[in-house]
């Protein structure tokens, strides 16, 4: 069974390039108007327990360009939400569905629905990773830069979710990572050791720094993301306080190699995490990161049904 549920496992440095090649071809074959039914009758069910714009509609979108079609399933009405478990919802699914997305709380979640299950599972977010977001991330930065190997990216800010994945996914990709984080928000040491791993293969060099300015240096890619990610609502005054030096803004940008592109996964909360003038400025890719999302999943979709 062929899952995409953690960067590090899930993806191999090969199959990355391989991803990547396919997801260019999606976005040419869309923008062409070629059709590309290579999903023809498949079904996707879309499970959501935290909110979502961009995972959900590239998924929805994608299934139907691919020839089948999506299901999405809100906490709020299926029975999960009313504590079926995830055992049983998993074999249940898995008698219906070709394949199962699921943005939730609980890594470990995601995981159970795999090994119940019998169909492919996408990880769509959870506390721990942004898998999908990755690939996307890697296709914008091709695009933009004509290759990755080599290159440095640096984060700053709080060692969430996209900051583990990009340290798993940056490190597989042969490209130098920095993560910029206050120390009590860095990332688990058990990312930091997957992509340490992973770069003595591919060459890479990782830096884990408080200063932000240190792993801003010389990048070119900066990336952020909000310093309250889901579920974390309640912490968001301290955080504002926490964060606060941890900002992207035409300072730091000014450290990185003037031609540094900005990514952020989105949503944006501009004056927080990233001033106006870096986010809605000359070196921002972010829509066009964002409309990467339908492309990059369209190929983990081709690759997980295809292969399973
Ligand atoms: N970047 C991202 O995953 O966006 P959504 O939360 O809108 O899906
Ligand atoms: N770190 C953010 C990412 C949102 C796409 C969160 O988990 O809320």
């Amino acid at each position: 069974m062929k899952h995409y549920i953690d960067f590090h496992e899930d993806v191999g440095i090969e199959e990355l390039n391989y991803l990547l090649d396919i997801a260019a071809d999606m976005k040419d074959k869309t923008k062409k108007g070629i059709k590309h039914h290579y999903l023809d009758g498949k079904t996707l069910g879309m499970i959501f327990t935290k909110s979502s714009t961009r995972t959900r509609v590239s998924f929805e979108v994608g299934m139907y360009q691919l020839g089948g079609m999506a299901l999405f399933l809100s906490n709020n009405d299926i029975q999960i939400g009313r504590g079926e478990t995830i055992y049983d919802t998993a074999h249940v699914l898995s008698g219906m569905l070709d394949g199962i997305m699921i943005r939730t709380f609980k890594h470990q979640d995601v995981v159970d629905l795999a090994k119940f299950g019998s169909i492919p599972v996408i990880n769509g977010l959870t506390d721990d990773q942004h898998p999908t977001q990755m690939l996307a991330d890697l296709l914008t930065i091709k695009e933009h830069k004509g290759s990755l190997k080599g290159l440095k990216l640096a984060y700053v800010g709080d060692g969430n979710n996209v900051a583990n994945s990009l340290l798993q996914a940056c490190a597989k990709a042969g490209m130098d990572v920095a993560i910029g984080s206050p120390a009590d928000y860095t990332c688990p040491e058990k990312y930091v050791k997957q992509a340490e791993e992973d770069a003595k293969i591919t060459g890479s060099k990782i830096l884990m720094t408080t200063d932000p300015f240190e792993a801003a240096a010389d990048a070119d890619v900066i990336y952020t993301d909000t310093w309250t990610s889901m579920g974390q609502e309640a912490e968001k005054a301290k955080r504002v306080e926490i964060f606060k030096d941890y900002q992207v803004n035409s300072k730091l940008m000014g450290v990185a190699h003037k031609d540094a592109i900005f990514l952020h996964c989105l949503p944006a909360y501009r004056g927080y995490e990233v001033t106006e003038d870096v986010i809605d400025g000359p070196q921002s890719v972010v829509f066009d990161e964002a409309e990467n999302r339908l492309h990059a999943h369209k190929a983990i979709l081709v690759n997980c049904y295809l292969n399973s």
